[in-house]
């Protein structure tokens, strides 16, 4: 009997194939600029989802927290579903290390959140509050691929009140994947907002 074990996909060991990639690599500096290979990543990647550059993190942990220590300063706020994987699972590093409170939404049975809830936890400009400056998205969202025209409502509606917007897509390509569309087309249309 196989037993495959779906308690979460990084639980899956990289192939011999990807072991032979990573020691066959070539490398080095990269603070100099001089590693070929994370320099190729970093480009493939800001082409494929048409960004102007893109800047390899060596753990998703890192990559949210620096998105939040990139739109925030201290006493800023982000809002984020309850279930955000930045918010629940990665140690309250925004607060602990940028001063960020974070302000948690419930989401909807199929892990939305609520437009007028997002429209009523944006703070008025008033020293009594945080100044709410992010709203944090996630797709897949708990192996759930998020509808994108909710992706690109949450989006403007964040923009509209002068609010920037971040995506943990951790496994974004795997919601490419499940829309059934040209995968590669559809990382870039998630990623657009
Ligand atoms: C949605 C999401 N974001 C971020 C992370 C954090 O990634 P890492 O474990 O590489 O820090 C995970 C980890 O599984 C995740 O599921």
């Amino acid at each position: 009997m196989t037993i495959i074990d779906l308690r979460s996909d990084t639980v899956t060991r990289p192939t011999e194939a990807m072991r032979l990639a990573m020691a066959r690599a070539e490398v080095g500096d990269d603070v100099l600029g001089d590693d070929p290979t994370v320099t190729a990543l970093q480009e493939r990647t800001a082409e494929l989802l048409g960004f102007e550059a893109a800047l390899f993190m060596p753990s998703g942990t890192q990559s949210n927290l620096c998105a939040l220590l990139s739109h925030c300063g201290r006493g800023d706020e982000y809002l984020a579903g309850q279930d955000a994987h930045l918010y629940r699972w990665e140690g309250g590093g925004a607060a602990v290390l940028g001063g960020i409170q974070p302000q948690p939404l419930a989401h909807r049975p199929d892990g939305t959140l609520d437009p007028a809830d997002i429209e009523a936890n944006i703070k008025p400009d008033d020293p009594h509050f945080p100044r709410t400056r992010l709203l944090c998205l996630e797709n897949t969202l708990g192996g759930r691929v998020v509808p994108a025209a909710y992706l690109d409502s949450a989006t403007a509606l964040a923009r509209s009140h002068g609010l920037a917007a971040h995506l943990d897509g951790a496994r974004l390509f795997n919601a490419a994947v499940a829309s059934g569309r040209e995968p590669f087309d559809e990382a870039r249309r998630i990623a657009s907002g």
